[in-house]
């Protein structure tokens, strides 16, 4: 990286769990931020929840983000670019269409863009350890996950319709991070480009949730949990506190000494939904009249590793515990629960006359 520091950032993924975080990060880091956005109801509540940083947010949107000329406006003017966005839904259709193309064609698109761009000194993608990960490999022998390691998949497996909307992610991480570095390969850009590979993320959420049915994918399993439903089943045992992924994001854009480079992101700590389950029962009071009490044991994998330490040594972290991570979104999740339910109380004694009950709930964060 060269050039003067890094004041203006296009961000995208802002309106989702860890981007808003990305977004809190770089506000407090006093550089400029511009989100890309499909929803400008989305952007609206995030900007209202951060009145202090208004003057240093700016939104453009970009519906439609795969096509060449889709973040052409986006990024005039900024400095680096961090990628968070891509499809983490598995309600899907189609393997192909839905996940595996608008993650590739999203970093692709931000990528040509970028190119054209001379002021752009590195950009981030967020990928994903699911573009790491053999699931076909196990211990013993123990061996340890790095940033060098990439899922087997092929695309024709990922994209085959019989195969689980899972598998489709798993491609669309890989395709999409492959793609990157074809870019980085055959374009040799002026900027340096880092991926971050981090498994499950959890913590608490700093971006607009209507309603807790709502949570993104990996803490919407810790709310079913707390909403007494069975234990969900860890497809790894790894995990990083949101916190500590947007810290690592930050840090990836702006220390100077890096170059292009992945990063395997993890906590030391391994994780099981009955760990979670657990932690919860022991720090809430109200928990046990709520959550699940007899469970099945839950073996946590200790048969291999994922490497967290070049990350934390190289980016600066110190990693949450697992304990702290389920804890303050817990906290925070039921508390929300209770103001939603007061609210609609509150909105239905007001003479709420709305056929749905969400209607009757406030807006995100109090905007229409
Ligand atoms: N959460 C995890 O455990 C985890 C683990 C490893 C990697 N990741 C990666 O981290 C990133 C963010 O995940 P998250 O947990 O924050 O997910 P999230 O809460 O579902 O947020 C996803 C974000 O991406 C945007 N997005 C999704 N599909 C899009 C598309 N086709 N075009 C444009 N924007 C799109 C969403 O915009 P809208 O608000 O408009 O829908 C939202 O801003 C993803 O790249 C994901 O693969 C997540």
């Amino acid at each position: 990286m060269s050039g003067s520091p890094i004041s203006y950032v296009l961000l995208t993924g802002a309106t989702g769990f860890i981007g808003a975080h990305v977004l809190d990060g770089l506000l407090h880091r006093g550089l400029k931020v511009r989100i890309a956005v499909r929803s400008l109801h989305k952007a609206r509540a995030l900007k209202s929840a951060r009145p202090e940083h208004a003057h240093m947010l700016d939104v453009i949107q970009v519906d439609d983000y795969s096509t060449a000329t889709s973040f052409t406006e986006a990024v005039k003017d900024v400095e680096g670019i961090v990628h968070v966005a891509s499809p983490l839904s598995y309600d899907i259709k189609d393997n192909e269409e839905d996940m595996i193309l608008p993650a590739i064609n999203g970093t692709k698109s931000i990528l040509q863009a970028a190119l054209r761009s001379p002021l752009i000194q590195r950009v981030v993608i967020t990928s994903s350890f699911a573009a790491v990960i053999d699931i076909d490999r196990k211990g013993p022998p123990y061996f340890t996950y790095t940033s060098t390691d990439w899922n087997p998949l092929t695309y024709d497996q990922a994209a085959d319709n019989n195969s689980s909307a899972v598998v489709a992610y798993r491609g669309s991480k890989k395709f999409a991070e492959l793609a990157a570095w074809e870019f980085m390969e055959q374009e040799k850009p002026r900027f340096d480009l880092v991926t971050l590979c981090p498994p499950m993320v959890f913590g608490p959420f700093v971006h607009p949730v209507e309603r807790l049915e709502d949570l993104s994918d990996s803490i919407s399993k810790l709310w079913e949990i707390v909403d007494g439903g069975e234990l969900p089943v860890a497809r790894v045992p790894f995990w990083v506190d949101v916190r500590d992924l947007a810290h690592a994001h930050v840090e990836a854009l702006l220390r100077s000494q890096l170059r292009s480079k992945r990063y395997t992101i993890a906590s030391p700590d391994r994780f099981s939904y009955q760990k979670a389950s657990s932690i919860i029962l022991d720090s809430f009071d109200w928990a046990k009249n709520r959550v699940l009490t007899q469970t099945l044991h839950q073996d946590i994998d200790e048969s291999y590793g994922l490497d967290g330490e070049e990350a934390a040594d190289e980016l600066g972290l110190s990693y949450h515990s697992f304990q702290q991570s389920v804890v303050d979104l817990v906290a925070q999740a039921v508390q929300m629960e209770s103001d939603l339910r007061a609210k609609s109380t509150s909105s239905q004694s007001w003479g709420c006359r709305a056929q749905s009950p969400s209607k009757c709930l406030p807006s995100i964060n109090g905007q229409s």
